[in-house]
């Protein structure tokens, strides 16, 4: 990467007024050809992501990884989430179980799209220093979070067509899973349970206004929310709920037409 492209990036991310990442950039899979153009892992690999980090991700996540760059220590008491301290190992953005680490290309996908409202999308990075990057990062991690290889939640079946009935029998596992708790009935964020939601790090954490789908820092595709209901977000209030809906995944599809729904 070339010096002017790097100044250009540290001014960019020095913007953050402007934190939202655009709605169809989170609609946008990722290229494949992205997850293939990666680069070994060795030092000299790690010590370019350094580099990189160093230039982009220091201001908001510290110089030792720990969430307390220069902009988390202006950033209000009362607003959360904060930037992520990543030697707690705590992730939310995984395609695998609660409490796992996420997979390289979890990480991957969260560092190119950005979390909507929180942090830039880095796809202005080459794919080869994105994943750079990500190694460093994981030099932050807990050594025992990357003892082994995390399992990927399976996604069974597939999105379905978002009709009516579907659409109501959604809204029956909407009550049933107590989603409107949190997420209120409409939807927008307003259950009774969501003026009291901490994440684990004590900041207030608002339950998604589930009308925007633009807003969803996970994706807002049906496989993304499917993800989403079943990997749960650690961190937060926002729990797993693969055991819950274990051979029941068609319900599943038919929440998330609901959801979708919302929007309309
Ligand atoms: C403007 C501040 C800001 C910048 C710059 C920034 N981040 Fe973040 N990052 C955040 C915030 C805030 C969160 C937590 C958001 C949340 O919990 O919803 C976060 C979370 C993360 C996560 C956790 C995702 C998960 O699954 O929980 C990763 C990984 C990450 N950032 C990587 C990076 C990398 C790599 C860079 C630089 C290329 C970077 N960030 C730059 C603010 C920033
Ligand atoms: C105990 C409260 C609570 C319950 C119950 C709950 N959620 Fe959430 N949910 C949250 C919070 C808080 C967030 C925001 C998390 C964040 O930003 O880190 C969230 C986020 C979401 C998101 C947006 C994710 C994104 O990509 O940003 C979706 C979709 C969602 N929830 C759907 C559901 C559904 C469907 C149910 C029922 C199966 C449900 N939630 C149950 C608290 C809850």
């Amino acid at each position: 990467m070339d010096r002017q492209r790097i100044a250009w990036l540290t001014l960019s991310n020095a913007a953050l007024v402007v934190l939202t990442t655009g709605p169809a950039l989170a609609q946008m899979p990722i290229e494949v050809a992205a997850y293939n153009d990666r680069p070994p892992v060795n030092e000299q690999t790690i010590a370019e992501g350094k580099r990189i980090y160093d230039l982009s991700c220091v201001h908001c996540h510290g110089t030792a990884g720990r969430g307390d760059g220069p902009v988390a220590y202006f950033l209000n008491r009362s607003f959360g989430p904060h930037p992520r301290n990543f030697t707690d190992g705590v992730f939310k953005f995984r395609s695998t179980y609660s409490g796992d680490a996420p997979t390289d290309e979890d990480l991957f996908r969260s560092v190119t799209k950005g979390i909507p409202g929180f942090m830039p999308g880095f796809n202005g990075l080459a794919p080869a220093e994105r994943w750079k990057v990500i190694y460093y990062i994981k030099t932050f991690l807990p050594e025992d979070l990357l003892e082994f290889e995390p399992e990927v939640v399976e996604i069974v079946g597939e999105p379905l067509p978002a009709n009516a009935a579907s659409i109501r029998r959604g809204y029956e596992v909407y009550q049933q899973l107590n989603c409107w708790e949190c997420h209120g009935p409409g939807g927008q964020g307003d259950g009774p349970k969501a003026p009291d939601l901490e994440d684990d790090w004590g900041f207030p954490l608002p339950s998604a206004d589930l009308t925007r789908p633009s807003s969803f820092k996970n994706g807002s595709r049906p496989e993304d929310i499917y993800r989403t209901i079943v990997t749960g977000l650690d961190g937060g209030a926002m729990t797993s709920f693969v055991d819950m809906m274990r051979g029941r995944e068609e319900d599943i599809w038919h929440l998330v037409n609901f959801v979708l729904a919302l929007s309309r």
